[in-house]
């Protein structure tokens, strides 16, 4: 058999080649592609905007709700502010403190005659703290914490804030009245409820710690002030007789 020189080549019929697709095509394509970007840009320009109306919120649920937001105006009261402040006298329940000695550690009376208040500090721990050594070494740790800083570790009044502090005085670039030594006579002869007040409220020129410190701990610390004190000026039957010189 002879072989037929032409056998493998084969050309197509011109009507089965690709042509170019016609210009329409080619133009749905690029306008089909542009568009899909349309989405893009309007989300990228949402996010950059600001608008005064509220967004499309397909499902509202309860999200917008006719109400008032911290420090908002309101028409409803003379002074315009939707923040009431608390009426006076209001108490939560079960926040009643009439417990003295525990909430305040004085009590007081108005005196008819000078129109003052008597004050009486109470002496001794409230009947709700017990004197034990959880008490005194949460109170150690509680004091150096926030007392520290200014009375020092050891309650003569050196902290870290009363040395600078007496520092940049000497350059008169500060006022400082210096914390109180906690061993002075001055401070021992204080009732424990004076102790207890002066954490709460602050004294002179001590800021109070009552908006950090818990009722329960402000008595801890001053438990543990008395045992520093103590430490200091124990009464020589205090001290075991062989340490006695
Ligand atoms: C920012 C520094 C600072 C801190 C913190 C501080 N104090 Fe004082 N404290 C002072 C100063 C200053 C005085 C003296 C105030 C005066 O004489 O005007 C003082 C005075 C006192 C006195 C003497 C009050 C008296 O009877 O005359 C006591 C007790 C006392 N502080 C206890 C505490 C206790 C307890 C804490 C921790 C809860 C504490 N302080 C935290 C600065 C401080």
């Amino acid at each position: 058999m002879a072989e037929d020189p032409k056998r493998d080549t084969f050309s197509l019929p011109t009507d089965l080649q690709l042509r170019r697709a016609p210009f329409w095509i080619v133009a749905a394509i690029i306008i089909l592609v542009v568009l899909t970007w349309v989405p893009l840009v309007v989300i990228g320009r949402r996010r950059v905007s600001t608008e005064t109306s509220p967004r499309l919120e397909l499902f509202q649920d309860m999200s917008h709700q006719p109400k008032f937001r911290a420090q908002v105006f309101s028409p409803v009261f003379a002074d315009s502010r939707a923040d009431r402040p608390v009426i006076e006298g209001t108490v939560a329940r079960g926040n009643l403190q009439e417990d003295d000695h525990y909430y305040r550690g004085f009590s007081r009376k108005l005196n008819e005659q000078s129109g003052n208040w008597d004050v009486q500090f109470f002496d001794g721990l409230p009947a709700q703290v017990k004197l034990s050594s959880q008490l005194l070494h949460r109170g150690q740790e509680r004091f150096n914490i926030y007392c520290a800083v200014c009375h020092g570790l050891d309650g003569y009044g050196h902290g870290p804030v009363n040395e600078r502090a007496l520092e940049l005085q000497v350059k008169s670039e500060a006022q400082w009245t210096p914390a109180a030594d906690l061993h002075s006579e001055t401070v021992r002869g204080r009732p424990d409820g004076h102790l207890y007040n002066t954490i709460n409220n602050g004294i002179r020129n001590m800021p109070g710690y009552g908006a950090q410190v818990p009722v329960d701990d402000r008595w801890a610390i001053v438990a543990y002030v008395r045992a520093l004190q103590l430490s200091q000026h124990a009464p020589a039957r205090a001290v075991p007789p062989e340490k006695l010189k």
